[in-house]
């Protein structure tokens, strides 16, 4: 059996992620294949109880360490459940948002230490790397805005400020850097079919 491909996408608070997500599901789906959608923190039963502790509350609930133990341990469960047996089976997965988030929120933007993350994504992900991650970039303003337009009542990270969240962009901009044979950067200014469009362009060549 092959292996089916791993797509994550990532991106700052407003930035567009779910809604390209189901998008490219439903087209990946048409064209005949088995896709598995996901997301993070959250994907499998015991992630999703992890994920009510992390995303409510005050925003300064937990230190960024211990919020990056809380995103591993959840992403731990979301591998072993979901991502590995679907991946081994050979269907793909989509998942809204993986292990560079950590890298991003809970270190360019929490001020965790890189080395900190770097190992427990070792010990966690291993070689599980995605094949491609699709980072949906917006201006901090215009995503905050968005985001929390939608009136969800979930808002603890969108509820960090301002330079929390421009540190988290440069944050993703230095993981599209770093990674660049995994990484894609993706313009996430203009409407949803704009954006799906160039969604497309990225994804196409790897089908
Ligand atoms: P969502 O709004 O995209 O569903 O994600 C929930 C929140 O969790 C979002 O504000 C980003 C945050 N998050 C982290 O801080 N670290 C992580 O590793 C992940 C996966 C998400």
């Amino acid at each position: 059996m092959t292996r089916g491909r791993f797509i994550t996408f990532e991106g700052g608070e407003g930035a567009g992620k779910s809604t390209q997500v189901r998008r490219l599901v439903e087209d990946l789906r048409a064209s005949g294949i088995d896709v598995v959608q996901t997301r993070e923190p959250g994907g499998s039963t015991g992630a999703e109880a992890i994920r009510a502790l992390v995303v409510s509350g005050e925003a300064d609930r937990w230190s960024a360490r211990t919020e990056a133990l809380l995103m591993f341990a959840s992403r731990s469960d979301h591998l072993e459940k979901t991502i590995r047996p679907a991946l081994q089976a050979g269907s793909w997965v989509v998942c809204d948002r993986f292990a560079d988030s950590s890298r991003a929120y809970q270190g360019a933007g929490g001020g965790a230490e890189p080395a900190f993350i770097e190992a427990l994504e070792r010990a966690v992900v291993g070689a599980d790397q995605p094949d491609l991650t699709l980072i949906l970039d917006l201006p901090v303003a215009v995503g905050l805005e968005r985001a929390l337009g939608r009136g969800q009542t979930d808002t603890r990270f969108e509820s960090k400020g301002l330079a929390f969240h421009q540190r988290l962009r440069d944050g993703f901009g230095e993981i599209a850097r770093r990674f660049p044979e995994r990484c894609r950067m993706i313009d996430a200014t203009g409407s949803p079919d704009d954006v799906y469009s160039r969604v497309r362009a990225v994804v196409d060549p790897i089908l």
